[in-house]
């Protein structure tokens, strides 16, 4: 057989090895994969880059991903996808492992709805995908996120200060819940819970009378209300572009005018996609990829290799995508025991 391979979306800790594992778990079995860049686009307009064993020896612990992402949409435009059918006939492709979170599984279960043959494997530091119990990028992203909340808790202490800590997360609240939960937040506001800000300023009073500071994580999705309000800017699967919106600042300005305790806000952003993945990441993406790839060679096309318990198994791209995994209330009620 030839594989192809792509990874799609915002890239994660975890894309290479994925990669390395598909390509080297295919090898094993004697078949061999050639990579496309910059996710759907590379498909569309038929990019590729040879995957030979060797092209993916180091690249186990490297951040970002060697083939490239990108938001593209190949359904999004008329005639595209044919051009995409048309790539995969081209370069005689047998089956495509298409890695990415929600939009790229969705655009994987297009082409599959299309009679293209093609396995998922599920990544995002999101970890907002359904069917699976993580997703890769996550953990790494998050310690990142959890670093930064212990920095900015030493000199929130120096200074007698209230800092608010803004991280990714899209409309799943799990990066934002990990990072209060692992750091020590005073207050984390997620967007699974309406945001109700006399609560808020009494955790910050009350973490602040107790220890002279507080530190508050938000996660970007949240929905504070009247406010500055984001651009309007879109990515091609029409999601909005949640960091304009800069809710922690907002929330800064909120915090200090209400409780005259001085306050900044910190936005890491990107900060958290990149670096090396850590070793729940390396170990999820490395199985996944290995088992995109066996169900492939069982002829199990528009499944997605997903982890569920201790086991990894196959499941119909059907049931991962269209209704992305949110924080569940036995999360949010432990959450709140650890409030100020
Ligand atoms: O989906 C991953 C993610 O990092 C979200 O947490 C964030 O909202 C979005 O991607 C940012 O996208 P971009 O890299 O396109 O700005």
């Amino acid at each position: 057989m030839r594989f192809g391979v792509l990874t799609g979306g915002g890239d994660c800790p975890g894309l290479n090895a994925a990669i390395r594992a598909v390509v080297l778990r295919a090898g094993r079995a004697g078949h061999e994969t050639l990579g496309f860049r910059d996710g759907w686009k590379g498909l569309r307009d038929d990019l590729t880059m040879p995957l030979p064993g060797a092209a993916v020896q180091g690249i186990l612990g490297r951040g970002g991903t060697i083939l490239g992402s990108s938001r593209t949409n190949p359904f999004a435009k008329e005639g595209d996808a044919e051009k995409v059918l048309a790539t995969l006939g081209r370069e005689k492709i047998d089956v495509l492992v298409a890695i990415g979170g929600d939009d790229t599984l969705t655009a994987a279960r297009e082409l599959a709805k299309r009679g293209g043959k093609v396995v998922g494997v599920p990544k995002t530091m999101d970890n907002d995908v359904a069917g699976t119990d993580w997703t890769f990028g996550f953990h790494s992203a998050t310690a990142v996120a959890v670093d930064a909340l212990e920095r900015l808790r030493d000199t929130a202490a120096s200074h007698h200060r209230a800092i608010v800590l803004e991280v990714m997360g899209r409309h799943a609240g799990w990066v934002a819940l990990a990072t209060g939960l692992a750091g020590g937040a005073d207050v984390t506001l997620v967007p699974e819970e309406k945001y109700d800000e006399t609560a808020l300023l009494a955790h910050v009073r009350s973490a602040a009378s107790a220890r002279g500071y507080a530190l508050v994580v938000v996660s970007e999705g949240i929905d504070l209300g009247p406010q500055r309000g984001s651009t309007g800017g879109k990515d091609e699967f029409g999601h909005e572009l949640l960091r304009e919106r800069e809710v922690g600042a907002e929330l800064a300005r909120r915090i200090e005018a209400a409780t005259g305790i001085e306050t900044r806000s910190a936005q890491i952003g990107h900060i958290q996609r990149g670096g090396a993945p850590e070793l729940f990441d390396r170990i999820l993406a490395t199985r996944l990829g290995a088992a995109a790839v066996d169900l492939a060679l069982a002829g199990r096309f528009g499944e997605v290799a997903v982890l569920q318990g201790p086991r990894i198994r196959g499941i119909p791209l059907e049931e991962a995508v269209g209704t992305p995994k949110i924080v569940t209330p036995d999360w949010l009620d432990l959450l709140h025991t650890f409030d100020a």
